[in-house]
């Protein structure tokens, strides 16, 4: 049995094959969903990859305009009559505010990183809200830099608490539809964005033999994690931010020793 079949929903943030919602799309296609894609500037790739999977619903939405964000649901939402989930997969920071810490971060860039990585989902479901169903499920992606200092994150980190934050508390104005909202906080993978974090490359070297499951994880770990939160065997799941990250956010110091056996 195919666990979204029947099942319509939005992918934001494609940009090209290595994106984590790539990953997301391919599998909910795999499994019977129906999917429509929003691009910011690449609509190339993005049209080209949507049509591999048998998907013409590609949109430009830019998430620093609501108007932009209220048009791409109505346009969904008025074609496949239900928004049965979202995928949320969207952040981004000036290389130059990353660059300078926390500390010398400007009044423009933090807004303008709060506004594209963590307000941007309040007016997905907002105007998705018309289209919910009992069962939606809106799915966005964080990282640990917002529960703890990860060298050169800094802004982001920032937004990614608000994010998650804002997630629980859409969880809870939506619970009451039967309409859940959780995050993922995904461990590092090599991404268009990723590429774009100072230290990003030395981190996943490393990282790898720190997680108890001493590797990386990919696009499909993710995206196995968001087949299950959009499906109905997550019912009774809403307001989490479920770690795929191979276990590193569990760890505290770690040994050069081999582990126990
Ligand atoms: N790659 C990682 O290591 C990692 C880890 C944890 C969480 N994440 C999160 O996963 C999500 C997806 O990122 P990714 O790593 O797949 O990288 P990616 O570069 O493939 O995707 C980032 C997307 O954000 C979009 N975007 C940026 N500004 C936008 C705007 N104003 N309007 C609309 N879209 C905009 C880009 O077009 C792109 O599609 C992000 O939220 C990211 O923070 C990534």
């Amino acid at each position: 049995m195919k666990l979204l079949e029947g099942k319509r929903g939005l992918v934001t943030g494609v940009v090209n094959h290595r994106s984590i919602a790539w990953g997301i799309a391919k599998l909910f296609h795999e499994q019977g969903a129906t999917l429509g894609f929003t691009y910011h500037r690449e609509k190339k790739w993005v049209e080209k990859l949507a049509s591999s999977i048998d998907a013409d619903f590609v949109e430009n939405c830019d998430v620093s305009d609501d108007e932009q964000i209220k048009r791409v649901c109505d346009l969904f939402g008025s074609r496949y009559e239900s928004v049965d989930f979202i995928i949320h997969a969207i952040a981004y920071a000036d290389g130059n505010e990353l660059a300078g810490g926390v500390i010398n971060t400007s009044r423009q860039g933090f807004l303008h990183t709060m506004n594209v990585s963590a307000y941007s989902i309040i007016p997905f479901c907002q105007y998705s809200r018309p289209y919910f169903r009992e069962g939606s499920s809106i799915i966005s992606l964080s990282y640990l830099g917002a529960e703890r200092v990860c060298a050169g994150y800094n802004v982001l980190g920032i937004a990614k608490a608000a994010l998650e934050t804002t997630c629980k508390y859409l969880a809870s104005d939506l619970g009451g539809e039967q309409v859940r909202v959780n995050a993922i906080s995904a461990g590092p993978i090599r991404t268009l964005a990723a590429f774009g974090l100072p230290n990003f490359k030395e981190m996943v070297e490393k990282r790898a033999g720190q997680s108890p499951l001493k590797r990386n994880v990919t696009q499909e770990d993710v995206a196995k994690t968001a087949l299950y939160l959009a499906s109905d065997l997550a019912s009774g799941t809403t307001g989490e931010i479920i770690h795929v990250d191979a276990g590193y956010n569990i760890m505290g110091t770690w040994t050069e020793e081999v582990p126990c056996t």
